[in-house]
């Protein structure tokens, strides 16, 4: 409020400020004051009639107003006359892919990132990945059909798919941390420096410990550790249903040490390097060598699945090797690089990743309990208007709910809170009554995964490995 208020005053004084009047539009936004927004943006387009950012927000009210063909209309014409302004670009996708059209929200998001490579947003991609959007063809400039043999990794074939060459064919790419051509399509994330922490991360207190333990701890007594004749390093895999919380507390483990983090997506490497994914893998260990204190994170480390029969080829075989050997803390140099990896499905790696100076530590994400859910509630509700909330209430509503599913919950509320704001002009703050009716919308995601999980623990669990699972079922060993 004190924001806007000190914007309007400037604003008096000088009323034509394009980027005062920006400032005051984004703050209106910020606070759900859609007309004001709306308005302090028009009024910066009337003092500069062609100014990019003022149009983009404006396609983004239009969207928030539920008018997503209008912007959508208002964003091509705005990259045709300003091609280089990227958020366009970004919303462009975003809005696009609401619309279902993944291969187009693919080429808008790289010609975003072609133009800034700041502006990367994982989940995005993620999005536009899982909608089926292939990566298009930017760097050539071309909007040509889909190379076939990624699409045939989409369809889950990748290692089926021949080896005649076509693959390096078709894999122009090249040069990626070396500034190539084709930087904007180097879809990994580096974050300098993260600011989520473990405060960002609701309950999980067993985990947060077990990281601390085997994690944190070895990494600062690290002369003690040695004394021992124990090396820290290897790597550390976090395994537990989906939206439980994997891939948020890896980065927040980085936050915890003040390392970088780079999040890398095994299928990234070998759905975009075909044939050449064993040097980019080895670049990318080199990239977080180069940038210690790192966190290196592996997503769907199942990717490299070498227990499954239709990836038993050499070109499956010889990249695990690569990874394994870049993993193994005795010959690689990972001094200061913590290496992270996540999964859902533990029981298709190969053994050999989880030999020790590997992935030899597990650990088991669960889903959150009562009080953990509760937690996750609070941080969700953070800074939003949100009123008369009482997450211990809520939280018994939830049961078997993933943190991914609470962001649906909350998701959900929002949104029909926000239709409400738009319609009377005033921020209608979400309900306790609110969250609980789009808690009942929410189909809670966890118990699948433990149906097949249970099977695995019970009859493939050497070593132990999933006793952790095993506990959480409550079923005796
Ligand atoms: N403990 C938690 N505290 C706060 N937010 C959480 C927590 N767990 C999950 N979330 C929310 O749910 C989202 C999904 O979590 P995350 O991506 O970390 O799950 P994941 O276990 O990596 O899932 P997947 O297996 O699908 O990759 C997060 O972005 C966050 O918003
Ligand atoms: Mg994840």
């Amino acid at each position: 409020m004190a924001d806007i208020t000190a914007l309007q005053q400037a604003l008096s004084v000088s009323p034509d400020n394009v980027p005062i009047l920006l400032m005051l539009g984004d703050a209106y936004m910020e606070q759900f004051s859609l007309a004001e927004a709306r308005e302090t943006y028009d009024r910066a387009l009337q003092v500069e009639p062609s100014n990019p950012l003022a149009k983009t927000q404006i396609a983004q009210l239009l969207e928030l107003d539920g008018r997503s063909s209008e912007a959508i209309l208002r964003l091509e014409q705005l990259c045709s006359e300003s091609p280089n302004h990227a958020p366009a670009w970004l919303l462009r996708c975003k809005l696009i892919l609401g619309e279902g059209n993944a291969d187009a929200a693919r080429e808008c998001y790289n010609k975003a990132i072609e133009i800034d490579p700041n502006l990367s947003d994982h989940e995005l991609l993620k999005r536009v990945r899982d909608a089926g959007g292939v990566r298009g063809d930017s760097a050539k400039g071309s909007t040509g059909p889909i190379p076939q043999a990624n699409a045939d990794f989409q369809a889950g074939a990748f290692f089926d798919a021949d080896y005649d060459g076509d693959g390096e064919d078709d894999d122009e790419s090249g040069g990626f941390f070396g500034g190539g051509e084709d930087d904007s399509e180097l879809e990994l994330e580096f974050e300098q420096k993260t600011d989520v922490n473990f405060t960002r991360v609701g309950g999980m207190e067993g985990v947060k410990e077990d990281i601390r333990m085997k994690i944190l701890y070895p990494m600062e007594n690290k002369d003690l550790f040695e004394a021992y004749g124990k090396k820290a390093g290897g790597g550390v895999l976090l395994y537990g249903p989906p939206g439980c919380g994997k891939t948020l507390i890896s980065r927040a483990t980085a936050g915890e040490i003040n390392a970088k983090f780079l999040s890398v997506g095994l299928h990234q490497i070998l759905d975009m390097w075909i044939g050449k994914s064993e040097q980019k893998l080895h670049e990318i260990f080199e990239l977080a060598r180069r940038n210690a204190p790192s966190v290196l994170f592996f997503d769907e480390v199942d990717a490299l699945a070498a227990d499954r029969k239709d990836m038993r080829t050499s070109a499956g075989r010889t990249l695990i090797n690569q990874f394994l050997a870049e993993l193994d803390s005795e010959s690689a140099k990972n001094d200061g690089v913590l290496v992270l990896g996540a999964t859902n499905a533990p029981w298709h790696l190969d053994s050999a990743f989880l030999r020790p100076g590997r992935f030899d530590r597990l650990i088991f994400v669960p889903p959150p309990d009562e009080p953990a859910r509760a937690e996750i509630i609070k941080i969700m509700a953070d800074g939003k208007p949100v009123t008369g909330m009482d997450p211990a209430g809520l939280s018994k509503r939830v049961k078997d709910f993933s943190g991914a599913d609470i962001k649906a919950m909350f998701d959900q509320a929002i949104e029909a809170s926000l239709a409400e704001a738009m319609k009377s002009g005033k921020i209608v703050p979400v309900t306790q009554k609110q969250l609980a009716k789009s808690a009942k919308q929410v189909k809670p995601s966890t118990r699948k995964w433990f149906e097949s999980a249970k099977n695995y623990a019970l009859y493939a669990n050497q070593s132990g490995f999933y006793d952790d699972v095993l506990d959480y079922l409550g079923i005796k060993k």
